[in-house]
């Protein structure tokens, strides 16, 4: 009797979150109303919206900090589904205001930092100055490649005396770098991508498809050290690095079609998927081995953006990667994850977490999680008018 009703209760709940019709012009009129505060908010371009500090005050960064382009990257999102002038000057000015960045050699951020604003800005205006400004951070990014070791350093030191770590997070950052090897015939932009990516595989993966965190290298690609920095443990599933690697080799399949890339993919896509700690709404704990504990929406935008491209390339399981992403984006439109118009400091999305272990942004708006989630949005509207449904 208990087994029966517990049995209809997960059916329901699978059934109410498969159902959730996303409404992806409502979804961005409401982004819009909440942004128009957030700029607001934000008179001064040196203070990049980041998340929510412990008093609820804002948290603002500077632009080296990593997540400086989001902003810029989302208000262009908002200019692409609404076409409204007033977006497309809001995101130029936020995009302009990283400019600086592209001369930065202290950070493996690059691909955020550049490529979400003034990538997509490109994209939809083709304004020269996106391009040339690209182009030169592009080659910033390039000089934390050693050849040697054969991957892009992520920090230049980490706890226990390490001088070359790797976090699975920087495979962010090759897309950013095939655009440039595209735009400007750079090769070894390409190549070194490649090299970077297939040597992730080989340290980073688990054989169960999960991947650590950090990986630390010495001098001639030996790896000295798997840890973790943000992760729950060593050896435990950290939900947005998962989501990382699941976008990051998504888009290494795109760039290069080589098919071990998709396979990789699909598998990390399985692992998170089919984890007994996924809950019902498709939205993961801040760690796959923490159940109970805070969930994080901005690995859930990350993984429901990545679903939607890896459904398109086909495969025995591409309508279901398809429903979970389209899931997870309406678990992430409705609450408890999506403020009230308004609140939240003006962000769109709550409850992420940035760095438990660290003891910072827990269970807080961050905006990369707004930043994914309009990507997604967008994927599935494009999708939807291709009527590739399923
Ligand atoms: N280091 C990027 C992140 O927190 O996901």
């Amino acid at each position: 009797m208990k087994k029966t009703l517990l049995l209809l209760l997960f059916c329901c709940s699978t059934l109410c979150y498969s159902q959730v019709k996303l409404d992806v012009k409502k979804e961005f009129a409401f982004a819009a109303k909440q942004y128009e505060g957030m700029l607001a908010a934000h008179p001064d371009l040196t203070k990049f919206p980041q998340s929510t500090l412990p008093d609820g005050k804002p948290r603002d960064m500077k632009s080296d900090w990593w997540c400086s382009g989001f902003f810029g990257g989302s208000l262009w999102y908002i200019f692409e589904h609404t076409q409204a002038p007033q977006w497309k000057e809001a995101a130029h000015k936020w995009t302009m205001a990283v400019e600086k960045e592209q001369f930065n050699t202290g950070t493996h951020d690059l691909g955020f930092m550049l490529y979400c604003p003034f990538g997509n800005g490109y994209r939809l205006t083709q304004n020269e100055t996106y391009k040339n400004i690209m182009l030169t951070g592009a080659k910033s990014l390039a000089t934390r490649f050693d050849p040697k070791v054969g991957l892009i350093k992520s920090w230049n030191s980490f706890k226990g005396g390490y001088t070359y770590p790797v976090i699975i997070d920087n495979m962010m950052n090759l897309e950013f770098l095939f655009w440039a090897a595209k735009t400007s015939g750079n090769k070894d932009l390409y190549n070194l991508s490649v090299t970077h990516a297939d040597n992730t595989i080989k340290h980073h993966y688990r054989p169960d498809f999960s991947s650590y965190h950090v990986i630390c290298y010495g001098p001639n690609g030996e790896v000295l050290a798997k840890k973790t920095h943000q992760g729950a443990a060593d050896d435990s599933p950290w939900a947005r690095g998962q989501s990382w690697g699941l976008y990051g080799y998504i888009v290494m399949y795109r760039e290069t079609k080589d098919q071990k890339y998709l396979d990789l993919a699909r598998n990390i896509a399985d692992f998170l998927l089919n984890h007994p700690n996924l809950p019902a709404d498709k939205v993961p704990y801040w760690d796959y081995s923490k159940p109970g504990e805070e969930r994080d929406a901005s690995a859930g935008a990350i993984m429901a953006s990545a679903l939607l491209e890896l459904s398109t390339y086909g495969g025995k399981n591409a309508k279901r990667y398809y429903n979970d992403g389209v899931t997870i984006l309406g678990s992430l439109s409705q609450a408890p994850y999506k403020a009230e118009l308004g609140k939240n400091n003006h962000f769109i999305l709550q409850h992420s977490v940035g760095h438990k272990p660290g003891n910072s942004e827990i269970d807080v708006p961050l905006v990369y999680a707004d930043y994914y989630y309009l990507e997604g949005l967008l994927r599935y509207e494009t999708l939807k008018k291709k009527k590739k449904l399923y």
